[in-house]
């Protein structure tokens, strides 16, 4: 291992830059293999010192250094570029060349496709120029691009459109100028060929903002659910937090070639065209559900994010945390919120509590890093996003408000801390939020034991709340949280529900006077990040599902009564249908139509994945046999019922709430039904007469789980239909990856040479390998070690195309704590191959050395 790779940064030594950076024109002569970049800054001295100025620089060709118009010979490596001793104040004018055709990582500047694009955070801008890439230097940029006019007829770049020109020999130039101050992360340079989608919005003070969606040509028609979905989004904003979009265009383009879902780049927003493109037959509900979501989180970044920016990469739960929160709000205020709110938690579950469970768990904030990219984590998102709704749950909405409208009039212009975040919290509501800052230095899963007493004689009723966070890989010791509880008591006389606020180890509260002892439900929409040790009886649990207030509560309930079940089942090695399980079924299949949405979340079983974080150790076979035993009771059980709802309807496909629901019900049914053997005409008509991808996706989906006899003939079918749709065929690349059957392995090998498939592309990668190695639970934990093996060698191959993506996909192979022993060391085996490779990035270096400190 080098040096530099082993190296940690940590949140403790931070410093302020000995430099700063007011101006910076950047000029672009762009091809594919020689582009040119002239970076011209002025540069300041912060305070009084005479350290050298230390410029960040990555994979440059050096060609000429100036200060103040004087040729200099500065120091380079790999990493930087040193100038022993510089002026107080200077221009200094550097001239580089990089080769973005054969830049894989995806990273910096680069092509995708036949455009050139750029991905700058969180330490990308480096790849692009030398500079002090650190967010807490902001910049006024400037920035001229010129290229081929026939090939890249757009050139685009963050603010507003200046100056534009021709030059004699058929290339072209464009002059952008961003009057906001901002960091290197969100710088953006576009320029290719695209279909254009323009519309307009008008602020609330009356401003006319031009809206520009560019995609690739062809796909005009699949734009405009993006484009609603920005206007909704923009109105949103105003509406909710009065804050107003500030530049007089807006622009987002899509590209094929993305590491992530996309990109807030200050007034130019970048997007895995995953995330843009939606039509009836090539996307599904969810893809559109997704689009929104997304559009609007890169839009409220402007805010948070651009407007108010993070002092350091360990702040970055500061932008991303709230940026969640706000698009989760945003979701919930534009669709049902409750089955929003399920999806959210399912994520924390799946997810969330593997990394805290995992060797690379850290907290919201993490204290130290290796690999910055590793760390736009489930953690700094999801349970940042998670933190930031318990202090709306604790400050409530108008609280809240108030709170943010400080932290955005205090800060707005500056590179501030999550600390800042809460101070301003703080200040606005004087409340103290000492204790609760603990969140964002702790990692980990609080465990949350509930124990109810009722007393006959008084009718007293009371609950005691114990917290206990059990150790985590990177912090053996841990101490009490602020944990807002919701819980609702469910008495003869209806429901009453409160917000209590645990702030010590153990609490008891009493919550009133009852007759009969009453029902308690606790952790209404999941009102804190923690699991819940709450021993319940089936019966109870039933209770809560058919009367409790919070839809949340009622489907969480039912998730646990089947969890219990499917765990026992697992254990006994046996899998019945019991009274209660059966009860539920019963009683959810009769919900009236309004109810549609949460019947169908409560009919789906738990993923192998949740369950999987329920117990310390999971005996892999048994559960994922229990779980398909259960299902094909469940789909002789209650066959008619399943039937009855899967009637498909007669509307043409739109997206909106009532079609959603009813399409989302009817894919549990079919998923029910593809376990017995008679409804293969069924199936097939499904599929035939389906005129929407959503449809179409359920049977195959339901088919693949089942693995019915129908899958392969479907797949040929759907393939030979969508084989030139790249991102229709990552539908067909995920179910291929994710079918849990004996030649699954031959089989994805074999697509590593398809047609559509390539290493080289992100969405590709994940769709095959990623569906593979998180959801192919039984190719993926093959007892012979082949489909660990199989891991193993893609990551070696990819690490060296594109070692962001690696970094993601090696994550099913970190989280073996729960496994068997004998799982565990095949796992191990695999991990020290990993290690064996001299030249691993840093990215996987950071995972696999935690991960075997880890076991070892
Ligand atoms: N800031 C982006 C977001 O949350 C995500 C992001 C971070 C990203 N690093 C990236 C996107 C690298 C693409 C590539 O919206
Ligand atoms: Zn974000």
């Amino acid at each position: 291992m080098s040096e530099s790779r082993a190296k940690a940064m940590r949140l403790a030594d931070y410093q302020q830059p000995d430099f700063l950076i007011p101006e910076l024109s950047l000029e672009f002569e762009l091809d594919d293999h020689q582009t040119q970049v002239i970076a011209t800054s002025k540069i300041v001295r912060q305070g009084d010192h005479d350290r050298p100025l230390v410029l960040h620089g990555e994979k440059l060709e050096l060609t000429e250094v100036q200060i103040n118009g004087q040729a200099v010979q500065p120091q380079g490596s790999d990493t930087d570029l040193t100038f022993a001793s510089v002026p107080d104040e200077f221009t200094l004018r550097i001239v580089t060349r990089i080769d973005p055709a054969n830049n894989t990582s995806l990273e910096g500047l680069y092509k995708s496709g036949q455009a050139f694009c750029t991905q700058c955070e969180a330490e990308g801008f480096r790849k692009i120029t030398y500079f002090l890439d650190r967010p807490d230097v902001m910049a006024r940029y400037q920035v001229k691009i010129t290229a081929d006019k026939a090939r890249y007829p757009y050139l685009l770049s963050n603010g507003n459109k200046v100056d534009a020109g021709e030059l004699p020999d058929g290339r072209h130039w464009v002059r952008w100028d961003d009057p906001f101050f901002k960091p290197s992360y969100l710088f953006a340079l576009v320029a290719g060929d695209f279909d254009l989608l323009e519309d307009e919005f008008i602020t609330q003070s009356g401003r006319k903002v031009a809206l520009q969606i560019f995609v690739d040509k062809g796909n005009l028609h699949r734009a405009g659910h993006a484009m609603r979905s920005l206007k909704k989004a923009m109105a949103w904003d105003e509406q909710k937090y009065g804050l107003e979009y500030d530049l007089d265009i807006y622009m987002i383009v899509a590209v094929d070639f993305f590491n992530m879902g996309a990109m807030e780049n200050k007034g130019l927003n970048l997007f895995n065209s995953k995330f843009v493109l939606a039509d009836a037959a090539a996307a599904t509900d969810e893809d559109y559900f997704n689009i929104e979501s997304v559009i609007a989180h890169e839009y409220f970044h402007n805010w948070t994010g651009n407007r108010v920016t993070c002092r350091d990469w360990f702040q970055l739960s500061l932008k991303e945390g709230l940026t969640v929160f706000r698009d989760q709000q945003f979701s919930a205020d534009m669709a049902d919120p409750a089955i929003v709110r399920i999806k959210q938690v399912k994520v924390m579950r799946e997810h969330q509590f593997a990394e805290d469970a995992g060797p690379m768990s850290h907290p919201i904030r993490p204290a130290e890093v290796m690999e910055m990219n590793n760390f736009y984590s489930v953690t700094v998102y999801d349970k940042g996003a998670e933190v930031i709704r318990m202090l709306h749950t604790l400050l409530g909405e108008q609280g809240f408000r108030r709170g943010m409208d400080l932290y955005i009039s205090r800060h707005d212009g500056q590179a501030v801390t999550c600390d800042d975040f809460v101070q301003a919290m703080q200040d606005a509501n004087n409340v103290n939020l000492e204790l609760f800052k603990r969140w964002y230095s702790q990692s980990g899963t609080p465990v949350l034991s509930v124990k109810e007493q009722y007393d006959q004689q008084s009718g007293q009723f009371t609950v005691a709340l114990h917290q206990h966070t059990p150790p985590t890989a990177d912090q053996p010791h841990k101490q009490a949280l602020h944990l807002p509880i919701a819980l609702e008591v469910l008495g003869t006389h209806g429901s009453k529900s409160q917000v209590l606020s645990l702030t010590k180890e153990s609490q008891t509260f009493p919550l009133g006077q009852f007759e009969t002892k009453p029902q308690l439900a606790v952790l209404a929409g999941f009102s804190a990040p923690v699991k819940l040790d709450f021993k319940q009886d089936e019966q109870g649990l039933l209770n809560t599902v058919l009367y409790a207030q919070d839809p949340f509560l009622r489907w969480d309930a039912s998730q646990q009564l089947i969890s219990e079940a499917l765990h026992r089942a697992a254990e006994q090695g046996q899998t019945v249908l019991s009274d209660n399980l059966q009860g539920l079924f019963e009683g959810v299949l009769e919900f009236a139509p309004e109810q549609r949405a949460l019947a169908a979340e409560m009919l789906e079983l738990p993923s192998f994945e949740t369950l999987a974080q329920q117990r310390q150790r999971i005996d892999v076979d048994a559960l994922l046999n229990a779980r398909n035993a259960l299902k094909r009771l469940l789909a002789d059980r209650f066959h008619p019922q399943w039937q009855a709802l899967s009637a498909s309807s007669s509307q043409s496909y739109i997206y909106e709430a009532d079609q959603v629901q009813k399409r989302r019900l009817r894919a549990v049914c079919l998923g029910y039904l593809a376990h017995r053997q008679d409804q293969s005409t069924l199936l097939q008509s499904a599929y035939t007469t389906s005129d929407n991808m959503t449809d179409t996706l359920a049977v195959l989906k339901a088919c693949q789980q089942a693995d019915h006899p129908l899958f392969s003939g479907l797949m040929q079918d759907f393939e030979s239909r969508w084989q030139a749709d790249s991102l229709v065929m990552d539908k067909w690349f995920a179910l291929h990856g994710s079918h849990q059957h004996k030649d699954s392995l031959a089989k994805l090998q074999l697509l590593t040479s398809h047609a559509m498939y390539s290493i080289n592309n992100p969405n590709k990668v994940r769709a095959l390998i990623g569906s593979f190695a998180f959801y192919n639970t039984a190719g993926f934990h093959a007892l012979d070690g082949g489909g660990y093996r199989f891991v193993t060698d893609y990551l070696l191959k990819l690490d060296a195309v594109n070692p962001q993506v690696a970094s993601r996909l090696i994550t099913p192979m970190l989280g073996f704590a729960h496994l068997d022993d004998r799982r565990q060391d095949l796992l191990t085996q695999q991990l020290a191959r990993l290690l064996d490779n001299k030249s691993l990035s840093r990215d996987l270096f950071e995972k696999v050395s935690k991960a075997l400190k880890l076991s070892s």
